[in-house]
């Protein structure tokens, strides 16, 4: 069986860190000096893509345990759920594909991956959740069919029950 070009793994020290570069400097930073960081103290699981090839790593997603006020749903979505003050959520706080490997498709298997972690969990979890850096995240994010908070417009969620459409 051949290698694949891309796996996805849970990321470790052995995984370089340094090089990384993804146009944006504060998720470069983030992933060379505090990733580590937030996994130890459990304050986020991340995950890598990393190029079999090269030995690289092409790309990263953050995955924590979140909720989302009812207020913030879209009346209609928000009619339809028990009267809870929040509903349960995993959220992708962070997602960047180095320069490199952009325009590839990466992100979209990396958002795939965070929903399917989050299907799988063995606890109820209602949709995932990202807070897009900047309007062309945004746009990036409602191309996979996230739909924006009620009034946080860079706050998209995107139900786990429309995974199949991914
Ligand atoms: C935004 C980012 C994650 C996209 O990753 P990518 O691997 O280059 O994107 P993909 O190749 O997976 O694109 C998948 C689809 O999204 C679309 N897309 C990519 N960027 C888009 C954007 N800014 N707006 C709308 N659609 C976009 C692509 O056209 C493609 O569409 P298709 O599948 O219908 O052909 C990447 O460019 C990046 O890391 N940017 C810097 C950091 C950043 O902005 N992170 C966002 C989280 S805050």
């Amino acid at each position: 069986m051949s290698t694949p070009p891309f796996s996805i793994v849970s990321f470790s020290r052995e995984h370089p860190k340094k090089g990384f570069c993804c146009g944006a400097e504060i998720l470069d930073r983030y992933f060379a000096e505090h990733a580590g960081q937030d996994i130890k103290k459990k304050i986020s699981k991340c995950f890598v893509a990393i190029d079999n090839e090269q030995l690289r790593v092409a790309g990263f997603y953050t995955l924590s345990a979140a909720q989302i006020p009812l207020t913030s749903l879209p009346e209609l979505l928000a009619k339809k759920m028990p009267r809870y003050d929040a509903i349960p959520a995993s959220k992708i706080g962070r997602l960047a594909i180095d320069k490199r490997y952009q325009g590839l498709g990466l992100g979209s298997v990396l958002i795939a991956d965070a929903l399917k972690k989050s299907s799988d969990a063995s606890m109820g979890v209602y949709a995932v959740l990202v807070d897009a850096k900047d309007d062309n995240a945004t746009a990036f994010y409602q191309h996979h069919g996230f739909i924006p908070c009620l009034g946080k417009p860079q706050t998209l969620f995107l139900p786990l029950g429309t995974i199949g459409k991914l």
